[in-house]
């Protein structure tokens, strides 16, 4: 079951080794509708058609979450599969969470584990409820698998890598042949940054939306940067009347862009500035330095190893950590093994299929 954008991605390292496997019935809750959200990553990605789909939309936390598991239940209750798997943190994995458990349908967790400590963002509560629900907890990271133990749910976790690192080695070379992405925006490699922002917590209060800005503003002081405005910040900014001020303060915002796109420009960017949590991690693994606009993460590895760093929306700290962090290409660590090495996806299907069996 999937129904935003990262879910579509983590979906692509799956569905296929999957199929290999079992029958797989693709279901799109709608959470996220517009073309540039989801149908492009479906053709880019090559991921098969979904099968159902349901018309979440946009809303409330209630409103979405009640929309999809009203869609969800009958359609469940029809199929009957043998499991129901879920992906990462969203409203969309809350839903099918709910509807799998009260159904009685195992339910299975790819990106189990994960934590940020911080209940006041969304995605932690959902999360949370997902592991407590699920009895296949399919961890990508060993920090993950202690979390679970650390919550009396390690009987369920199983270490499979980050499935999102199995679709970044993929596609990370098509990215670089395929997308134009320099070109149609007039960039050089390694003379720009990369951002993005759609956080609630980051987002949605206007003083908190201001202080991003400036901190986009301070990195637009030393190369462009060119911000790519998720729907939700777009119309954040606009409320706000501060999108058009953006250009005369170094930053070029651009629509949300399609997965090669994005993948292109961060590959060949300074640095990435981030509140998400693929894109963390698709810098760390093209060897490109983050600085994290958030107070804490859940990919902990990629500040450990030093290639990100967590500035919140602290812009002195955002620039110190520009000086400070490694040149992008020189790389120190074994990125790719920490996240799986690129086998995420069959390990997922191969437990899955255990599991079941
Ligand atoms: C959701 C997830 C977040 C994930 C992110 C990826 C939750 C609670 N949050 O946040 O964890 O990182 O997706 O993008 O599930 N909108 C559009 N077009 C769309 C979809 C949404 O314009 O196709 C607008 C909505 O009208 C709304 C805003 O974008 O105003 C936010 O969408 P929503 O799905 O609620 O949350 P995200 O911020 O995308």
């Amino acid at each position: 079951m999937i129904g935003n954008r990262p879910q579509f991605v983590k979906a692509a390292a799956v569905s296929t080794k999957l199929r290999e496997r079992a029958t797989e019935v693709l279901v799109h809750t709608g959470q996220h509708y517009d073309r540039e959200l989801s149908e492009i990553f479906f053709e880019e990605l090559r991921l098969p058609p979904p099968d159902h789909e349901l018309t979440a939309g946009s809303g409330s936390h209630a409103e979405m979450t009640g929309a999809i598991m009203t869609a969800l239940e009958p359609l469940v209750a029809e199929v009957r599969p043998d499991a129901l798997l879920v992906y990462g943190d969203t409203n969309s994995t809350l839903a099918g969470a709910l509807v799998a458990a009260k159904a009685e349908v195992p339910l299975a967790h790819v990106e189990a584990g994960m934590r940020s400590f911080n209940r006041s963002m969304p995605e932690e509560i959902n999360r949370v409820v997902a592991d407590a629900l699920s009895g296949l907890s399919l961890c990508p990271t060993e920090v993950a698998v202690r979390n679970l133990a650390n919550e009396g749910l390690g009987e369920a976790a199983v270490l499979v890598g980050d499935v999102m690192a199995d679709v970044a080695m993929i596609f990370g070379p098509i990215a670089d042949q395929r997308s134009d992405a320099l070109e149609r925006l007039e960039v050089e490699p390694r003379s720009y940054f990369v951002a993005t922002a759609h956080r609630a917590g980051n987002v949605d209060d206007p003083g908190r939306l201001a202080q991003l800005i400036d901190l986009l503003a301070a990195a637009g002081k030393r190369a462009p940067v060119i911000f790519a405005v998720h729907p939700r910040t777009r119309a954040r900014l606009e409320s706000a009347g501060s999108l058009d001020g953006l250009a005369r303060r170094g930053i070029r915002a651009v629509d949300p862009l399609g997965y090669l796109d994005i993948t292109k420009l961060v590959r060949n960017s300074r640095a990435v500035l981030t509140d998400s949590g693929g894109l963390q991690k698709e810098a760390f693994l093209a060897s490109v330095p983050c600085l994290t606009m958030r107070a804490e993460t859940e990919w902990v590895e990629t500040v450990e190893t030093g290639w990100n760093r967590l500035v919140a929306l602290d812009a002195e700290a955002a620039l110190a950590a520009l000086a400070e962090l490694p040149e992008p290409g020189e790389r120190t660590s074994p990125a790719a093994e920490l996240y799986g090495g690129g086998k995420a996806g069959e390990r997922v299907a191969a437990a899955l299929a255990d599991w079941v069996d």
